[in-house]
C-alpha cells in the first residue's frame, strides 16, 4: 500500500463488516423460515440442474443436494454469541459494524412488541459502542414477520403503516444511540427475486409471485416505505444519517461505441441502478450501495461477461469496477457514499485478499478525485445463510464450522485486511 493511502482515507472513515439478522442469528420465525421448510426438498432435488455448471460443483454437490442445507435453523448462533463476534471485529481493527434488526423478533404478532427482543438489540448496540464499533443499523433485510407477509407484505400500500410503526418504535428505542440508519436493503433484488423472476428456483424467493404487476407495486411501495421511514427517523432524531443499501452494478457495454450496446447499457443502468435512487433522492443523507457485480451487456439486453475469474457461486469478479461506479454515483447525487456491502463467495480464501486490495485501491482512486466515500463494509463478517443457496457459499472473513460447535476461525485474508486497516487509519 503506498504511503499516501494513509492520507487518502479520512480519519473517521468507517471500516467494518456487514451482516443481516436472518442470515446469522439463528432461531428466527419469519416468512423465510416458512418458505425454507416448504421448499428445502425441492431445492435439494433440483440442485444439480441449477448448479452443476459452477466450478465448485464437485465439492459442494453433497451439501447442495441435502435438504438441510436450505434451512437457516440455528444460523451461526450470532444472536447468542454476538459479543464474541464483536471481539473478533475489534481485533480486525474495525471501527464500525453493519447489522440488521429482525422485525419478526420485535413484532412477532401484529401490534405486540417483544420486550426480550427490544432489550437484546439495545444490549447489542451498547456492546458495539463499548468496543468502539460504530453501529450502522439496517431496519429491513428481506425477511418479514409472518403476519405481515400474510397481509400481502409490501404489495399493498395500506400495509406501509405497519412498517411506519416499526420504524417509529426503533427510532424511539435506539435513535439516541445511533448515527447511521439504513432503512431497506436492496429493494431492487427483493422485488425482482420475490415478485418477478420466473426461471430458476435459486433466484426465486418468497413469495415467488412471478407477476410483473405485483413487482411494480412492491418496487414502488418500497420507495414510499423508505421516504416515510426517512421522515419518521429524521423527525425523531434530526442528526441521524439515513439512507438505504441498494444493489448497484458496474454496468458496461460489451462493445464500447456500438450504438445498440450503449443503448442497452444505458437502459440497464437506469432500471437497475438509478430508478429507485432517483425516487428517493431527496430523502437520503448518504447513498448506500452494495457492490458485487460488473456486468457487460450487448445487443438487446444480453449479458455477456468474461469467462473468468469466477467466485464459488459462478459470479464474474471485477472488484475494480467499484471505481467507475463510485464516480457515477457521485456525479449523479453529490452525496456522501457508503459501500454498505462488498465481498466474494470464496471457500478456499484464494480471491478474497486480492478482491479487498483492489477494492481499497478503487476507493482510494475515487476519493483522490473528490468523491466523498465515507465507509466500507465487507460482506460478511461471518459465513452465513446465503438465502436460496443455503449454507455452502462462504462469504465470511471468519469461517464458521457449524458441525463443530460453531467454531469461528479468522481467515488469512481477514488478518491481512485487519492489518491493512491498522496501517491506513
Ligand atoms: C445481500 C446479502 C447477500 C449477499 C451475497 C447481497 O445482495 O444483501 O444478503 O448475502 O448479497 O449474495
Amino acid at each position: 500500500m503506498p504511503e499516501d493511502t494513509k492520507k487518502t482515507f479520512p480519519k473517521d472513515f468507517l471500516w467494518g463488516a456487514s451482516t443481516s439478522a436472518h442470515q446469522v442469528e439463528g432461531g428466527n420465525h419469519n416468512d423465510w423460515t416458512v418458505w425454507e421448510r416448504a421448499y428445502a426438498a425441492e431445492l435439494a432435488k433440483s440442485a444439480a440442474s441449477r448448479l452443476s455448471h459452477i466450478p465448485l460443483w464437485p465439492e459442494i454437490k453433497t451439501r447442495a443436494q441435502d435438504p438441510d442445507n436450505y434451512i437457516s435453523g440455528r444460523g451461526v448462533e450470532h444472536y447468542k454469541r454476538f459479543e464474541e463476534d464483536f471481539d473478533i471485529a475489534k481485533n480486525l481493527n474495525f471501527n464500525a459494524f453493519r447489522f440488521g434488526i429482525e422485525w419478526s423478533r420485535i413484532e412477532p404478532e401484529e401490534g405486540q412488541w417483544d420486550q426480550e427482543a427490544l432489550d437484546h438489540y439495545r444490549r447489542y448496540i451498547e456492546q458495539l459502542k463499548k468496543r468502539g464499533l460504530e453501529p450502522v443499523v439496517n431496519l429491513w433485510h428481506y425477511s418479514l414477520p409472518v403476519w405481515f407477509a400474510k397481509k400481502g407484505g409490501f404489495k399493498h400500500r395500506k400495509n406501509l403503516r405497519y412498517f411506519d410503526r416499526y420504524v417509529g418504535l426503533i427510532a424511539k428505542e435506539y435513535g439516541h444511540l445511533l448515527t447511521h440508519v439504513i432503512t431497506i436493503n436492496e429493494p431492487n433484488v427483493y422485488a425482482t427475486f420475490g415478485y418477478l423472476t420466473r426461471e430458476r428456483l435459486t433466484v426465486q424467493w418468497p413469495p415467488q409471485e412471478k407477476n410483473a404487476v405485483s413487482f411494480g407495486r412492491v418496487y414502488w411501495n418500497l420507495t414510499q416505505a423508505h421516504r416515510r421511514a426517512y421522515k419518521i427517523l429524521k423527525a425523531a432524531h434530526p442528526k441521524l444519517q439515513v439512507g438505504i443499501a441498494d444493489q448497484l452494478a458496474n454496468i458496461q457495454a460489451k462493445r464500447p461505441h456500438n450504438q445498440l450496446d450503449e443503448l442497452t447499457t444505458k437502459s440497464m443502468r437506469y432500471f437497475w441502478n438509478w430508478w429507485f435512487l432517483q425516487r428517493i433522492r431527496k430523502e437520503q443523507d448518504f447513498v448506500g450501495f452494495n457492490y458485487y457485480f460488473t456486468d457487460y451487456y450487448t445487443k438487446l439486453g444480453q449479458l455477456q461477461n468474461p469467462k473468468l475469474p469466477l467466485n464459488d457461486l459462478g459470479w464474474y469478479m471485477e472488484p475494480e469496477g467499484l471505481y467507475p461506479l463510485l464516480l457515477r454515483v457521485w456525479a449523479r447525487y453529490k452525496r456522501p457514499i457508503i459501500v454498505a456491502e462488498n465481498g466474494v463467495a470464496d471457500a478456499h480464501d484464494q480471491y478474497r485478499r486480492w478482491w479487498i486490495e483492489e477494492t481499497i485501491v478503487a476507493m482510494e482512486r475515487a476519493i483522490s478525485e473528490g468523491v466523498d466515500v465515507r465507509g466500507y463494509f465487507h460482506w460478511s463478517l461471518l459465513d452465513n445463510f446465503e438465502w436460496a443457496y443455503g449454507w455452502w457459499p462462504k462469504f465470511g472473513l471468519v469461517a464458521v464450522d457449524r458441525e463443530n460447535g460453531m467454531k469461528r476461525t479468522v481467515r488469512a485474508s481477514a488478518k491481512w485486511f485487519g492489518e491493512k486497516i491498522g496501517k491506513i487509519s
